[in-house]
């Protein structure tokens, strides 16, 4: 049995998505902390293990009879510590194999969002020590963070975000989803630690001329200051968190830490991934 945490979650609704079109209905179950969140799956069928990671008394019960656990990263700011209890009650209760997400960035030491990442791999580090056999995601930014750091402006005015010259291997969640739905069902990939990206990777430029070739305006990207981010997040009255996360995100795009370039995506899916221009369609919903 495969337990699929963050499945009511955008990526974990993908994976359960993919699992049930290739009829693996019966063969997983999913965790969830909040009953109506997961009704939809229970109204299907699907086992349902209502669990909290900030609970752990939940845990024993969400974890017995499963062999291989697909843990879906949290965004708790406690997030280490979090998750370390996590793998800890998965290997008493027996688990066998952690299938953890993660994230693929060059060197999360000089990271911007080095407080809140640098849990990804504490947390490797914790399963790898377990003695749980693993396979690791490291998840490359999602495509829908275009849209998001970028807002519904670059539509009619451009993008204008400090990301310099800086590429990312761009993924939609529901390609990503898709290869995971596909490892948990060929089984195996033990010790394998894969890059979930696209095969290459884009600058906030090569997005803006997408977005002009998908739009039909002439929308271009201008290189601004961090501050002028930074103020602006400020006057929108957005919280601190997000104004630290975005920036820093940024930061690390500019700084090029998310250039890796893998198959491992294309490999999972057995195609290559969508093409910048399919992910601006996609993330901020154009026609056709
Ligand atoms: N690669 C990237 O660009 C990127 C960007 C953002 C995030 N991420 C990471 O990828 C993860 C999945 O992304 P997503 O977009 O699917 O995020 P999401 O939509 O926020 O889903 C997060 C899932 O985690 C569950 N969860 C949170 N805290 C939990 C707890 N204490 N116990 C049990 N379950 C808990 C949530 O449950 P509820 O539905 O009950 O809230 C939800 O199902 C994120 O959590 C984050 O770690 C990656």
């Amino acid at each position: 049995m495969i337990l699929i945490s963050g499945a009511t979650g955008q990526l974990g609704q993908e994976v359960v998505k993919h699992l049930l079109s290739q009829g693996a209905k019966g063969r997983f179950a999913v965790l969830a902390r909040d009953a109506n969140k997961a009704k939809p799956y229970s109204d299907q069928g699907i086992e349902v293990r209502i669990a909290d990671f900030d609970a752990p008394d939940t845990l024993p019960a969400a974890f017995a009879g499963i062999e291989t656990f697909l843990f879906i990263s949290t965004m708790s700011q406690d997030r280490g510590p979090q998750q370390i209890k996590v793998v800890d009650a998965a290997r008493a209760a027996g688990v066998k194999h952690v299938v953890y997400t993660g994230l693929a960035i060059h060197d999360i030491k000089t990271s911007g969002v080095r407080d809140l990442m640098s849990s990804h791999f504490e947390t490797e580090d914790h399963i790898r020590a377990s003695g749980m056999a693993w396979t690791f995601l490291r998840n490359t930014m999602y495509a829908e963070a275009i849209a998001q750091i970028a807002g519904p402006n670059a539509l009619t005015d451009g993008i204008f975000l400090p990301g310099g010259d800086g590429r990312v291997p761009y993924a939609l969640r529901a390609e990503m989803g898709e290869a995971t739905a596909n490892l948990l069902l060929q089984g195996g990939h033990a010790g394998k630690t894969y890059n979930i990206t696209a095969n290459q990777s884009w600058s906030y430029g090569d997005v803006a001329a997408a977005l002009s070739r998908q739009t039909g305006r002439s929308l271009g990207y201008q290189n601004i200051p961090e501050d002028a981010l930074r103020e602006g997040m400020k006057a929108a009255g957005l919280p601190d968190f997000l104004i630290w996360l975005t920036l820093g995100t940024v930061q690390d795009i500019r700084n090029g830490q998310y250039e890796i370039e893998s198959r491992d995506l294309q490999t999972l899916l057995g195609r290559a991934p969508k093409s910048v221009d399919e992910i601006v369609k996609t993330v901020f919903a154009l026609p056709g």
